[in-house]
């Protein structure tokens, strides 16, 4: 099968999130099972092309906008070993020193991306079998798709639309809608009938998210509790309960060659479930380097076990966009708690909103000369992977999570996660002391949205740590067998992707 993404962002080097992960990974495990995979991409100014394989200059051609025509060139590379092709606009779309929030119209940007991608295939003269979107950058596709082809019957549909976070549906004036070539009046009449086309919560504005639930063939959002929680509640409820039957909760797996404790590059040390000694070296590193108090004052390498239980201290980290749907009240809460229960907490957080930085600054500046706390206020990729690896336990106390990648991540690294019960964490992480469950069981879990409900996870998870050292190490190799690799989805996709192209 011929199966392209048209996506914002890939890791590592379009990467905000977890959508970028998800589409390398994706990519990846679908190249691995003999498809041939593409991603398109927008030629982002910032990209650093150092990590691009091969780029090569390809066609150029032009793309219908605001009623005239701009001047496209597409490139060819190679990243993480999926065929990539770059599009870019002669225009200043996509440039600036970020991937969002440059001095566009973003949703302007992204739509004229979509429509150069159709354009695209007809300069080849080929269509690919599917077209996956995602989120509401790539919803658009569906949208003009419909338009260009379906509504004159002129081929079969092909669409797969991968929804990661309903929060943000891209909302677009009729005015954005006309600049692409679509009529924007026609699709922004209410959302009244049962079994209406219109992608308008009124008739001036209208949702790309909703068009591309429409008008995709097939919907996909990345975890089965959070496909539950969006049918029952949320504006775009209703819309996903009409397309019910061809919506999909596919769980996100992580990038096992990526993330791997027995080859990662950005380890001063590389461990295994079956000998976990490199984690310890790998604690002391991060301690030593952040000035934490290092667990024990001997030489690390000089010692055999994992380490005199008197002098341990559960290692606490948190890797997160600091955004509301993560929890920023429980995330600062925590840092609090672990300190008063005689722990270490590590934050490494990048913050959006000016004013939740300021907080986490202020904060950061007051735990400056402590030697249980450090806020690094930052993105950092080799940051992440040394605090996945050092870690003993990794909380996610989010509001709301579509599924999650780091609870997986940290797993993988023989850390244990401390989560909130909602969305994908629901899926992946079991509460060690539910008795009927003993087999699943990986990490703590709590409910509610209050600080006494994380306490009540994360209090037993760092007494666990310091009372039954044996136990824990059992758990941290348990943990780190657990496949949560693209395995078992990327074969849902294929089989979804087969049903609409048949
Ligand atoms: P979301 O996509 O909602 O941010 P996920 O858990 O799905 O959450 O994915 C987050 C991804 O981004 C993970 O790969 C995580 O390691 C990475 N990440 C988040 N914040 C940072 C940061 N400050 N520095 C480095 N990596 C980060
Ligand atoms: C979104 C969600 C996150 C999910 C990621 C990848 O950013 O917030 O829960 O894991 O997309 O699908």
């Amino acid at each position: 099968m011929h199966i392209v993404h048209v996506t914002a962002e890939m890791a590592p080097l379009a990467k905000v999130g977890g959508l970028g992960d998800v589409v390398t990974g994706l990519a990846r495990a679908c190249l691995a099972r003999g498809h041939r995979v593409e991603v398109l991409l927008p030629f982002y100014e910032c990209i650093d092309i150092s990590q691009v394989n091969d780029l090569q200059p390809g066609e150029e051609y032009n793309s219908f906008h605001r009623g005239g025509w701009v001047n496209l060139q597409v490139f060819r590379g190679g990243v993480s070993g999926v065929p990539v092709l770059f599009f870019k606009p002669a225009n200043h779309f996509f440039r600036g020193n970020r991937i969002y929030g440059g001095s566009y119209d973003e949703l302007e940007a992204y739509l004229f991306f979509s429509r150069a991608v159709l354009e695209y295939f007809q300069v080849l003269s080929q269509q690919p079998d599917v077209i996956h979107i995602h989120e509401w950058h790539t919803s658009g596709v569906a949208l003009l798709y419909w338009d260009m082809y379906n509504a004159l019957g002129l081929t079969r549909p092909r669409i797969a639309l991968t929804i990661h976070n309903m929060e943000h549906h891209g909302e677009c004036r009729r005015e954005q809608l006309d600049m692409c070539g679509l009529d924007g009046g026609s699709y922004l009449v209410p959302d009244k009938a049962i079994d209406d086309r219109t992608i308008g919560h009124n008739p001036e504005r209208g949702s790309l998210l909703k068009g591309g639930i429409v008008y995709s063939n097939v919907v996909t959002t990345v975890s089965p509790t959070y496909a539950e929680e969006t049918l029952c509640s949320g504006w775009l409820s209703s819309a996903l309960m009409r397309n019910r039957e061809k919506y999909h909760g596919v769980l996100n797996g992580i990038d096992t060659v990526l993330w791997d404790p027995e080859r990662d590059p950005h380890l001063p040390a590389t461990f295994s479930a079956d000998d976990l000694e490199g984690k310890r070296i790998v604690k002391h590193y991060v301690q030593r380097g952040l000035g934490l108090a290092p667990d024990l004052q001997t030489d690390p390498s000089s010692l055999t076990g994992f380490g005199d239980v008197a002098t341990r201290q559960p290692l606490v980290v948190c890797v997160t966009r600091l955004v509301a749907q993560k929890g920023v009240h429980l995330i600062r809460h925590a840092i609090f708690r672990t300190a008063e229960q005689g722990g270490q907490f590590v934050l490494l957080g990048s913050a959006p909103d000016p004013r939740i930085q300021a907080e986490f600054q202020q904060l950061a500046d007051q735990f400056r000369d402590n030697t249980a706390v450090r806020l690094l206020l930052t993105y950092s990729e080799s940051l992440a992977h040394l605090l996945f690896a050092a870690a003993d336990v990794l909380l996610v106390p989010s509001m709301f999570e579509p599924c999650g990648l780091t609870q997986m991540i940290a797993m993988r690294y023989g850390t244990i996660p401390v989560v909130r019960r909602t969305g994908g964490l629901a899926d992946t992480v079991f509460d060690v002391d539910n008795q009927a469950d003993q087999e699943r069981a990986n990490g703590y879990v709590f409910d509610g949205i209050g600080e006494g409900d994380l306490d009540s996870a994360l209090d037993r998870a760092l007494r666990h740590y310091k009372e039954n050292a044996e136990e824990w190490d059992r758990l941290a190799s348990k943990v780190m067998k657990i496949d949560n690799s693209w395995n078992k989805s990327a074969g849902q996709y294929v089989e979804l992707y087969s049903g609409i192209r048949a």
